[in-house]
């Protein structure tokens, strides 16, 4: 394996266990200038990054406290400012440019991760954000009312144990589709379950008189223990003019 593809598959996540060492301001520039460099649709990176120094306020209104957290907006400020500055008139927002900024904010992300894990700091993606409440949130980051809209959270710093296991990923029929779209039959339905239940998957699950399946476990009681919050993050994306 090259170092590039080492690196894609050392990356895990440090679920919360974040010691004290802080990140060097030097690493978080070079960090910060890997994650712009994501593609991006049209060349408007259609994000803002809110890098937080704050604990309290991370624990507060992230869960997760670590050196630093970046939150990962979809932002069409900056556009539409441009267009009013050039006398342009432009309409930003829309459920199409929603999804195109999506992946812009989510590549940009994810290049900071591995970014960070190449300088051996850890992280750990959240969107508990989606599970507060979120005007709370707008003032504190003094995020603008409109066009902008959290999106992902990265937490980094350093792990307090780095025994943790990454876990599996899913592979094979019903992950990867070659040429056409393959719907998985009953047969690689059972197999799809049992991988799950594969010690190897690392799923931090251990079948109990209640749950004998990981899937078991996840569909009758890990989902369940969440609210809905569709409604919520519905009426933000709304209120925001980001969806009409
Ligand atoms: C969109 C998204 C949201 C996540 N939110 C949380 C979270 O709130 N808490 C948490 O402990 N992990 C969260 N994770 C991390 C996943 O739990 C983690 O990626 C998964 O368990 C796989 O573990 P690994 O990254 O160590 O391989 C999130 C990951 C993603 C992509």
């Amino acid at each position: 394996m090259n170092e590039t593809l080492k690196a894609i598959h050392s990356l895990k996540s440090t679920h919360g266990n974040f010691s004290s060492r802080e990140i060097s301001e030097d690493d978080l520039k070079l960090i910060l200038e890997a994650s712009v460099q994501a593609a991006t649709a049209s060349s408007c990176q259609n994000y803002s990054i809110i890098v937080i120094d704050d604990k309290a306020v991370m624990k507060e209104y992230l869960d997760y406290a670590g050196s630093k957290a970046l939150v990962f907006c979809v932002d069409f400020t900056r556009l539409a400012d441009l267009a009013k500055f050039l006398d342009h008139e432009y309409y930003c927002g829309g459920l199409p440019d929603f999804i195109t900024s999506a992946t812009d904010t989510a590549l940009a992300a994810q290049t900071a991760a591995v970014a960070a894990n190449s300088l051996g700091i850890d992280s750990l993606f959240t969107n508990s954000v989606h599970r507060k409440d979120l005007d709370k949130l707008y003032q504190k980051l003094k995020l603008p009312s409109k066009l902008c809209f959290p999106l992902i959270s990265l937490i980094l710093g350093y792990s307090t144990d780095k025994s943790q296991p990454k876990k599996g990923r899913l592979k094979g029929p019903g992950v990867i589709h070659y040429g056409e779209y393959h719907r998985l039959d009953t047969d690689e339905l059972e197999k799809m379950t049992n991988q799950y239940d594969d010690p190897e998957m690392k799923m931090g699950f251990t079948p109990n008189e209640s749950y004998k399946r990981y899937l078991d476990w996840f569909f009758c009681f890990w989902c369940s223990q969440f609210k809905d919050y569709t409604e919520e993050i519905t009426a933000m994306l709304k209120k925001t003019d980001i969806l009409k």
